[in-house]
């Protein structure tokens, strides 16, 4: 029995794996949920896996939770820091960190130091701060699992090889939902059009970083820490199919891949379950009905936002926490219809432009860097460039 905690178990991650523990309730206990504001969603769940911790990071959310569970009731642990305080506690095993955006840090960095393992679908907290979370989890000995379904890929295709033998990782992209839509027509493309993902249902934030191929970018930097990887050698290949989830390549040319059906409950399960595999009740991968798969490269000309990571890796530092910061303030003000589509990339390159990096020390500072990017691209959108911070 594997004492879980769930951050972000409102969310599409999370529910997933709610599903999963729903199927597996002989290998899992949910000991403790958290969410941010979707009281309601999160009462159904404390009624169907009766955790004995939840905390909202809502203030009114929280209240709200506590009216709708007027009986007997999980402990609601304090809005601030309540995610953390669960990441951290001795009744649990492991903690699937999906909290969206770079809200997910503390807790990934509260779980590492009190040496669980994590299952990591928020990547953020790889982007804003890789370099110090992956140094600590092997210090303290944590395994960090990826649950993103290109690194779980290659995690996978690395089982039982040599390391050394890597010559480079291909992270496959689905291209996203305006993969074929050409430049002259972007500016007029609609964030319902762009939350419209041909293979993935995911949450709104990550499936407009998947039309931008800002998300590949951003899973460029997760790569790198997860793996430990010169960016260089990590490239990106565009699979409209998504049947391929990522591949390795080694030394000798031999290419090692992973391949099934997009359903992120395949990661989620993987993750929660390592080293060993769970049945899931996924349609089987009909290779021969698919026919074929294809794959072609990445168009920075009318997709730029990828090569904005390789860029932040290079800068170093606070860098990929500013780049991140600012694409969640980008995409946030295209969600709102306050910006066009091909704006969410331009601005993060200009906040780049305007950021001086410094060494990365401590979880503060990259969060610190990724509220001055948000900031500085808040500002940008809103048409006051050059503005200081
Ligand atoms: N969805 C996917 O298939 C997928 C695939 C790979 C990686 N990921 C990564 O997984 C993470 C989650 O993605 P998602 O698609 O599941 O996002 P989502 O559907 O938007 O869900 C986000 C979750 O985080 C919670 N949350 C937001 N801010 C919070 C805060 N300050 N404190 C506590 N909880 C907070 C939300 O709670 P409320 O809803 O209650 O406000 C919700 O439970 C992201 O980092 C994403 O990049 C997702």
């Amino acid at each position: 029995m594997k004492r879980i905690a769930i951050l972000g178990s409102t969310g599409s991650v999370g529910v997933q794996a709610l599903d999963v523990v729903a199927h597996h309730p002989d290998r899992f206990e949910v000991v403790g949920l958290a969410a941010g504001r979707n009281a309601r969603r999160l009462a159904e769940q404390v009624r169907a896996f009766r955790p004995r911790f939840v905390t909202l990071s809502d203030p009114g959310a929280a209240r709200e939770l506590a009216a709708l569970l007027p009986g007997e009731r999980p402990e609601i642990l304090p809005h601030g820091s309540g995610a953390e305080t669960l990441a951290a506690l001795p009744e649990v095993d492991f903690v699937l960190a999906a909290i969206s955006g770079g809200a997910g840090l503390r807790s990934t960095a509260a779980a590492v130091e009190a040496g669980k393992t994590v299952g990591l679908a928020n990547k953020e907290s790889l982007v804003l701060a890789g370099e110090l979370l992956t140094r600590r989890a092997a210090e303290r000995k944590v395994a960090i699992l990826p649950v993103d379904s290109e690194h779980s890929a290659i995690f996978q295709s690395l089982l039982g090889h040599n390391r050394a033998e890597v010559r480079r990782l291909l992270l496959t992209a689905s291209g996203g939902p305006l993969r074929t839509v050409p430049a002259s027509e972007l500016a007029d493309v609609t964030p319902a059009q762009a939350l419209r993902h041909p293979n993935w249902s995911m949450g709104d934030k990550i499936t407009i970083d998947s039309a931008t191929l800002m998300n590949k970018g951003l899973e460029v930097i997760e790569a790198r820490w997860l793996f430990d990887i010169d960016p260089r050698r990590i490239d990106i290949v565009v699979h409209p199919e998504s049947i391929v989830h990522s591949m390795v390549e080694y030394i000798d040319g031999s290419v090692v891949a992973q391949l099934g059906v997009s359903d992120m409950r395949g990661p989620i399960s993987y993750a929660m379950a390592w080293p060993g595999r769970l049945r899931l009740d996924l349609p089987p991968l009909d290779l021969s009905r698919l026919g074929r798969l294809t794959f072609e490269a990445p168009d920075p000309s009318r997709f730029p936002a990828f090569t904005l990571a390789y860029r932040a890796l290079e800068m170093g530092g606070t860098a990929p926490a500013v780049l991140s910061g600012a694409d969640e303030a980008a995409v946030a003000a295209f969600l709102g219809g306050h910006c066009p589509f091909p704006r969410i990339a331009s601005v993060c390159e200009e906040v780049l432009d305007a950021h001086v990096p410094e060494p990365l020390t401590s979880v503060d500072q990259a969060i610190q860097a990724s509220d001055w990017g948000k900031r500085q691209a808040e500002r940008r959108v809103k048409g006051g460039e050059g503005a200081r911070g």
